[in-house]
């Protein structure tokens, strides 16, 4: 099956002044639908620019990203953003939930902008799913900094995207916090089969992944080649 996202010799030069940063230096990466992939690596190794570049919030300087078999870079700016409304969910650090809507809103808003109108059968089910039919009604400043991420977890999930890309979706939370959000991400990945591409720097949180990626200046390492079986 072709992969779901699929990345090739992906290079990201950010210019400061005068000065070039390399931010991603030649990444390859697949990822087949229904994964879990944490991607994992120190801070400044270019994790987040990855996962904008492959969610098209930024272009990459070379290289090709394919999201279901649609390039990025052969795609006007209004096509992207189309591709990215309807096939892709955001999770940040900080939730980024609208403050004058209720969970309700900020959820059922994420399906009105995808396009297909609202769905109360898939509405019911993510919020169920994140333990949220009792929060409804509130707003983000009447939750807790976990319940918030859930909102934003069921926000990226409702729409039923091809993936959700999460930007350390735990970085703001304690630990209980995050054990939570964490067991409700492969949960989303396990019941409804939704793929997952989750930044992390830390590996208690990349062990509910299926896979682990590691990060280091840019580039992906490779992983250790599995140990030579012999014939006995
Ligand atoms: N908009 C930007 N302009 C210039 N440099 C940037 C920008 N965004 C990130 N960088 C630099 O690119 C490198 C990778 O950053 P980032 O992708 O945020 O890493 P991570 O998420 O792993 O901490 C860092 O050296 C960072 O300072
Ligand atoms: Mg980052």
């Amino acid at each position: 099956m072709e992969p779901v996202v699929q990345c090739t010799d992906l290079w990201k030069i950010y210019h400061s002044g005068r000065v070039e940063v390399p931010a991603l230096r030649g990444v390859n990466l697949d990822v087949a639908e229904g994964e879990f992939v944490a991607i994992m690596g120190p801070s400044g190794c270019g994790k987040s620019t990855l996962l904008y570049v492959l969610g098209g919030l930024t272009p990459p300087s070379s290289g090709r990203v394919l999201v279901d078999g649609n390039d990025l870079g052969q795609m006007g700016d209004s096509e992207r953003t189309l591709l990215r409304r309807r096939k892709i969910g955001f999770v940040f650090q900080r939730f980024n939930l609208l403050p004058t809507l209720s969970a309700y809103g900020n959820i059922a808003i994420a399906q009105h902008i995808q396009g297909d109108g609202f769905d109360p059968h898939r509405f019911e089910v993510t919020v169920n799913l994140l333990g949220l039919k009792e929060r409804l009604h509130h707003r983000p400043s009447e939750l807790s900094g976990g319940e918030q991420q859930r909102v934003a977890l069921a926000r990226a999930v409702v729409s039923d995207p091809k993936i959700v890309l999460a930007d350390e979706p735990t970085g703001n939370l304690d630990s209980q916090n995050s054990e939570t959000v964490l067991t409700m991400l492969k949960d989303l990945n396990q019941e409804l089969g939704q793929t997952l591409i989750m930044i992390t720097h830390n590996p208690e949180a990349a062990a509910y992944a299926g896979r682990i990626v590691h990060m280091r200046d840019g580039r992906i390492l490779e992983p250790a080649a599995a140990p030579h079986l012999g014939s006995p």
